[in-house]
């Protein structure tokens, strides 16, 4: 953990020392750009969507409402580039309800049971806006705020730096909890997502990013992707979707990704679609590989790692025409498939679960890479 702290801090040195403040497109390196545009306003405070580019022709596009990734372009195995997350062209867009695209998802990715929990004796109430249960951070979570942002760079990679402040008793949550979150890109085709967190109050913290991948460029479902999770075992959920505290194998079950299977192969045998926390078989605390997705036909791969315990796959399930997004691509059931980096769902309630409590004093840290690449 002191490693990777450390680590943490030269990296943040680095970047802080290499800070520029020119706002229109900058060429930092030969191969490593961001450009900003002005995206609008929210409360008074400007937005900006940012791009992100390396010397290959990835592009990540990023705005500072909700922190949200708005497009990722990358190339299939014929060069072509298209956008692999699902998402919208304006800022209005993203106003409207939507669920969740590419947002960065804070103070408690995932759901809590009831909207409550308790924290050194004292029951805290949450916002509810799921059922009768808090999901993502609740009515106004972290992917409605506008972050402060600054673009960064360094030799081999460009970075966007967001932070935001959550009040003490945001959406019901104990604390003033200071959160930054980078977004890294290098030539390696890696989108690198730091997040640190500070608190001044005990309370509890689970930061994700919420991307819909479709890495076949929005021509047809995720159903044909195909699906490595490095996961023996997941946490069930009730009707509620709330989880039950238990802890299941996957072997033998239509949750077993730990070889490649297409997502439509079994999905029939999951009620509702693939919507469950995976626990991670790589040793707690520590940062490795989460999962890969391959779609055959585009040759389109991509690997995820964390050092979260947990990842959350959620197949689409509710997306259903309702919703069209860039390209004019309606996004039908399964159309994007999410790979959320967490702990395991609504631990506030669960003793057996990992903690996710922060205390004064300690410090929040999480590091997830997705890395683009293509498979012939
Ligand atoms: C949850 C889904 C939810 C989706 C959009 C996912 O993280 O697991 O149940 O529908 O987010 O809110």
């Amino acid at each position: 953990m002191n490693r990777i702290i450390i680590l943490l801090c030269c990296i943040t040195v680095a970047f802080s020392s290499c800070t520029s403040k020119k706002q229109e497109e900058v060429k930092q390196t030969d191969s490593l750009t961001i450009s900003k545009t002005n995206w609008g306003k929210v409360d008074q405070k400007d937005v900006f969507l940012y791009t992100l580019a390396n010397a290959n022709g990835m592009k990540v596009s990023i705005t500072n409402y909700g922190g949200i990734v708005t497009s990722i372009l990358t190339k299939d195995k014929n060069d072509s580039l298209a956008n692999v997350v699902l998402g919208f062209d304006s800022l209005s867009l993203y106003q409207k309800p939507n669920p969740y695209f590419g947002a960065l998802v804070g103070r408690y990715a995932n759901r809590i049971g009831k909207g409550k929990f308790k924290l050194e004796g004292k029951e805290y109430k949450l916002a509810i806006n799921n059922g009768e249960n808090a999901l993502h951070g609740g009515l106004a979570g972290f992917d409605k705020r506008v972050w402060d942002a600054s673009e960064l760079y360094t030799k081999d990679s460009v970075a966007l730096q967001l932070t935001y402040t959550s009040v003490d008793m945001e959406e019901g949550y104990p604390g003033t909890l200071k959160s930054t979150v980078t977004y890294v890109l290098n030539d390696a085709n890696e989108l690198k997502i730091y997040y640190n967190a500070e608190t001044d109050k005990p309370t509890v913290i689970n930061l994700t990013n919420h991307s819909y991948f479709n890495l076949t460029g929005g021509k047809e479902s995720n159903l044909n992707h195909q699906v490595t999770i490095f996961a023996d075992s997941i946490t069930p959920v009730d009707a509620g979707l709330i989880t039950t505290g238990k802890i299941e194998t996957v072997k033998g079950t239509a949750f077993d990704f730990t070889t490649p299977h297409t997502i439509g192969e079994r999905i029939g045998n999951v009620e509702g679609g693939y919507d469950h926390n995976f626990i991670l078989s790589k040793a707690k605390g520590t940062y490795g590989p989460v999962a890969e997705v391959l779609d055959t036909t585009s040759g389109r791969f991509l690997q995820m790692f964390s050092t979260e315990p947990g990842v959350q796959f959620y197949s689409g399930n509710f997306l259903d025409g309702t919703i069209t997004g860039h390209n004019g691509i309606v996004y039908q059931k399964h159309w994007g498939m999410c790979l959320e980096a967490q702990h395991y769902p609504d631990s506030p309630n669960k003793p057996n679960f990992p903690t996710v409590v922060l205390n004064p004093g300690e410090k929040y840290y999480q590091l997830t890479v997705y890395k683009f690449g293509v498979k012939q």
